[in-house]
């Protein structure tokens, strides 16, 4: 079974409630390992909800120093892994303040906390969107210059360099193993934040109406929500396992001819669901946001024998039957797609 690692093991999850979190404690619990949740409460529409686990809950902020610790030091878990954020990128634009208190300044307290817990391994979830983006065809390479034009990007490159200062700082003798993940955009069943394109696809779609596409051309790394949660937990088996040279950071992203635009994309989804229609609109108010965004992911195939499993075909067509699945039948196939998944690796 890949990841056995994880069984009996005890995982401490920050952002348990989102998207990818709640993909990942989903994960987890079926591989039999004990899974403990740290989050703000979830969304009263939320995959988290949905999938109903029987899992541990905190509902707290992590910028609550004492609440953090108290639920790391009663826990007492084998890793942790870190996704609790502001994720999106317009958000971060109306409220930077909470953006970079949430990335920064919470990925500092979460650090801080599980090193006073003594928690021994730690996985780091940042972006692919902490490289400067110089809108290049070449995928970025884990050491090509950070940068990030927008707030969010900027916080997550913010990110980066305090974990190697924390690393260095604090983590010299190896008491705690500390790594970071860069993956690209996303896609997968349950995600329903705004200005996100799948989300909005369907959502509108449900709603028999037309999607307004705003940067048809902008080219992303997409992938399905399991890929790069593979990498997560193949990275954090290297920390488990005690491989102080996997204290870096590795990015996770679809190989280089399989990038799409955003019209691809949805293209690509119209094909599962004809409801699924857009119109490509003229932006008014100019939010700048990345063009073209490619990752290198030699360094996670080679040292993790990480690949990617289901290229953006499979992975568009599984996200819209899930959609559809779930608005016309209300049911969720959160656990057949992740059995066709590890079934493939
Ligand atoms: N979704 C993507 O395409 C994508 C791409 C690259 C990186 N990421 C990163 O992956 C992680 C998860 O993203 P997501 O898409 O699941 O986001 P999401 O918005 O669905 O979930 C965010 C989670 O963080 C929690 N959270 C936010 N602020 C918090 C706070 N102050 N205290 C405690 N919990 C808090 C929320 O409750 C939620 O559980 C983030 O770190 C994000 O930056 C996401």
């Amino acid at each position: 079974m890949p990841h056995d690692i994880y069984k009996n093991k005890k995982v401490f999850i920050t952002g348990h409630t989102g998207f990818k979190g709640s993909w990942l404690a989903m994960w987890l619990h079926t591989i039999g390992a004990e899974v403990v949740g740290y989050s703000l409460p979830p969304e009263e529409l939320s995959h988290f909800n949905l999938l109903k686990l029987p899992i541990k809950n905190y509902f707290q902020n992590i910028n609550d120093e004492s609440a953090l610790l108290s639920a790391l030091k009663d826990s007492s878990p084998d890793i942790v892994f870190h996704l609790a954020a502001q994720p999106l990128v317009r958000d971060s634009y109306d409220d930077p303040i909470t953006t970079y208190n949430t990335n920064v300044l919470g990925t500092m307290k979460v650090y801080w906390a599980a090193v006073q817990a003594g928690v021994k391994s730690l996985v780091s979830i940042t972006t692919d969107k902490v490289y400067e983006n110089h809108e290049w065809i070449w995928g970025y390479r884990e050491n090509d210059q950070l940068g990030g034009h927008d707030p969010y990007s900027s916080s997550k490159a913010c990110v980066e360099i305090m974990t190697d200062s924390f690393r260095k700082s604090f983590l010299n003798d190896n008491k705690m193993l500390l790594a970071t993940a860069r993956a690209g955009n996303v896609i997968g069943g349950g995600d329903w934040a705004r200005d996100r394109l799948i989300p909005d696809l369907v959502k509108n779609a449900a709603m028999g109406l037309v999607t307004p596409l705003r940067n048809p051309k902008s080219v992303r790394p997409w992938q399905h929500v399991l890929e790069p949660l593979n990498g997560y937990l193949l990275l954090g088996e290297q920390l488990l396992l005690g491989n102080k040279e996997f204290t870096t950071s590795f990015n996770f992203g679809p190989e280089s001819h399989d990038i799409a635009s955003v019209e691809n994309m949805s293209e690509l989804a119209n094909l599962s669901w004809d409801k699924i229609n857009v119109q490509i609109v003229k932006e008014t108010i100019i939010k700048h946001e990345a063009g073209l965004l490619k990752l290198d992911i030699t360094k996670s195939c080679h040292l993790l024998a990480w690949q990617p499993v289901w290229d953006s075909k499979k992975a568009t067509a599984t996200t819209i039957n899930w959609y559809k699945n779930f608005y016309q039948n209300q049911m969720i196939s959160s656990r057949e797609n992740l059995e066709e998944f590890i079934a493939l690796l």
